[in-house]
């Protein structure tokens, strides 16, 4: 049954409001930075086959700042190539601020930037139309594929376009975060299947595995100070409902059942730990990197 709540995503104000304090309040992007730093450069080094430019397709890149994280261990691991990268990003407030974030920083010179004001199914539909056949050395896809109707078939497109060597890489909550605990038992009541899937890397993983797709996996551990939700009227604790829940004004909207119900699990020792008067969430992340066809 389809959520009669209404999605978060429909107020993208909100949305990029929550989405930025989510990550003040969680050590999501130090996180993903340790595994660019850490195991990234070993799967980027692989990519290329020996080839002086490299195509990348980042979809769903928000504003950015992981993205060059990237290229940064990308031109130490392969330095003198070229890049052309796509962008496929609908928002146009994130987009500016990845343009942004561009024009400030220096040294990305070898970069070509495309912007793709566009979700990533409007990318494949425009990718097929136009008949390109250029291929991919490294596609990723950090915290996104939640906003696709169907996850399986969108990694099969993008897989097709690597070359050889090239990468796909996928980053989700893990299937044994909070998240995954909280859509094991929620997943009906909040999430709008027209618009978020709620899949973890523990869903990608049993779609690739019914498929037959060969993959690495990864857990990243990471943390969510989600206290301020338990002090009812802190507008801060709200909006990070709202960003835990998908719900646009969860605290406002939600039945009472559903709303002591979901406050309750989030404290649960499945979700949580309790300590020094913080309720830490699990925000554990898992990496997917599946590789081209031939
Ligand atoms: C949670 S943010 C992650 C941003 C960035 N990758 C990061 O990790 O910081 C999800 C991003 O996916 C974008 N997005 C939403 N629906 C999408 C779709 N159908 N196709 C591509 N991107 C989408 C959003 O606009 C947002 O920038």
């Amino acid at each position: 049954m389809a959520s009669p709540l209404r999605s978060l995503v429909y107020d993208d104000s909100r949305y990029q409001k929550s989405f930025q304090l989510f990550l003040e309040r969680s050590s999501e992007h130090q996180c993903m930075q340790d595994f660019i730093h850490n195991i990234l450069p070993d799967i980027l080094a692989s990519i290329g086959d020996g080839k002086s430019h490299l195509n990348v397709i980042g979809v769903g890149s928000g504003a950015g700042e992981i993205d060059l994280e990237m290229f940064s261990e990308l031109r130490l691991k392969h330095p003198g190539v070229t890049v052309d990268n796509e962008v496929v990003e609908p928002s146009s407030q994130q987009l500016h601020s990845y343009k942004v974030l561009v024009s400030q920083k220096l040294g990305l010179d070898y970069i070509t930037f495309n912007w793709n004001k566009m979700t990533a199914s409007e990318f494949e539909e425009q990718w097929k139309a136009k008949k390109i056949t250029k291929k991919a050395d490294f596609i990723h896809m950090i915290q996104m594929l939640y906003y696709v109707k169907d996850p399986g078939a969108t990694i099969s497109f993008f897989q097709s376009l690597l070359d050889k060597n090239g990468k796909l890489l996928i980053i989700l909550v893990s299937g044994e975060s909070g998240w995954g605990k909280l859509w094991q038992k929620y997943r009906n009541q909040l999430c709008n299947s027209e618009l978020s899937q709620c899949v973890t890397t523990g869903d990608i993983k049993s779609i690739l595995d019914s498929k037959g797709v060969s993959y690495k996996s990864y857990e990243l551990p990471s943390q969510m100070d989600i206290t301020e939700c338990f002090t009812e009227g802190d507008e801060k604790g709200e909006l990070l409902l709202d960003f835990l829940t998908e719900v646009l004004d969860f605290n406002k909207v939600a039945p009472p059942e559903l709303k002591t119900g979901v406050l309750e699990l989030l404290r649960h020792p499945d979700c949580s730990v309790q300590s020094e008067g913080k309720v830490i969430f699990n925000n554990n992340l898992g990496v997917i990197v599946i590789d081209s066809l031939n």
